[in-house]
């Protein structure tokens, strides 16, 4: 198919499953030795760059379980067995990430890093949501797409880049290299139901700049109630670490910019992206097997 026959297709909606053949979206049984985690500043005794990820953490189980819903929502609707199984996996994997979130947040409660309070917090605000008459179906589809966008691109940083993890204590280093490859393998599923039954990519592009402003805002303010719970003020050293994570010239923002704007192209596909190679980078560099029960 020509580029623009396949773009007329995508905005007018498309049909079924479109991640490449190959791919598997199945999760797998992992256990990871978060036991090991020794101190609240688990990213190289960085105060920020330790806020920001357990406030990452921390937004993962409410999240995910949102998405979940928001694609089981559409589940009896959709006709394509491909993509029938591919919710199934998709459900999976998130349901696996939720769980495995939920533990890390458990110890870094202890840690004094309080991510299950955090966890609250956004789940109360989720339920919230939910009682309003804007949350509609597609609303909810709309926004889980958007943020499986936002993950898909972090998740191609990291293990574009694992060396930005490397300062992580081992434990929760090999949970975001997993998690980020499943995001990988399952980023189109939402993206394919919603084509497959909205199939409205102006509205998309809507709701990501809005989710986009949203998680951005929550995500600080959560690393500001983080710092502020643990009596710690960032030091001079954890700002110019934390810009450089995210702005310097490997920096995640650097890195996710252009992806990011890709989203706005008439047609977008999550694939258009094929970073397979990934995949098999994970699975033949970076994976532990000591850590994995797969
Ligand atoms: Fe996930
Ligand atoms: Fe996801």
């Amino acid at each position: 198919m020509t580029a623009s026959a396949r773009t007329q297709r995508v905005t007018a909606g498309h049909s079924g499953a479109r991640t490449p053949a190959g791919v598997q979206v199945q999760p797998r049984k992992m256990e990871f030795a978060f036991s090991q985690l020794q101190g609240r500043f688990f990213y190289d005794n960085n105060r920020l760059l330790s806020a920001f990820f357990a406030a990452l953490s921390s937004t993962f189980p409410p999240g995910e379980a949102e998405f979940i819903a928001s694609v089981r929502n559409y589940r009896g609707r959709i006709t394509d067995p491909l993509l029938k199984e591919q919710i199934r996996g998709f459900i999976g994997q998130e349901g696996h990430h939720s769980h495995q979130h939920k533990k890390a947040n458990q110890v870094l409660r202890e840690l004094g890093m309080d991510a299950v309070r955090l966890e609250h917090h956004l789940q109360r605000d989720i339920d919230r949501f939910l009682q309003r008459r804007h949350a509609t179906p597609r609303f909810r589809l709309a926004m889980t797409v958007g943020m499986e966008h936002m993950t898909a691109i972090m998740a191609e940083f990291v293990l574009h880049n694992p060396e930005v993890l490397a300062p992580l204590e081992a434990s929760v280093r090999d949970l975001l290299y997993w998690h980020a490859v499943e995001e990988i393998e399952h980023k189109a599923v939402a993206f394919d139901v919603y084509m497959d039954q909205e199939g409205d990519q102006k509205y998309l592009r809507k709701v990501l700049r809005l989710v986009t402003v949203l998680f951005t805002v929550r995500i600080a303010c959560y690393m500001v109630a983080l710092m502020w719970w643990s009596r710690k003020l960032p030091r001079w050293s954890d700002v110019k670490g934390l810009w450089r994570f995210m702005f310097g010239a490997k920096g995640m923002i650097s890195h996710i910019r252009g992806p990011y704007r890709d989203y706005f192209k008439p047609g977008f596909h999550p694939w258009d992206h094929d970073n397979r190679a990934l995949i098999d980078k994970w699975q033949n560099e970076l994976r532990r097997d000591a850590n994995s029960a797969a």
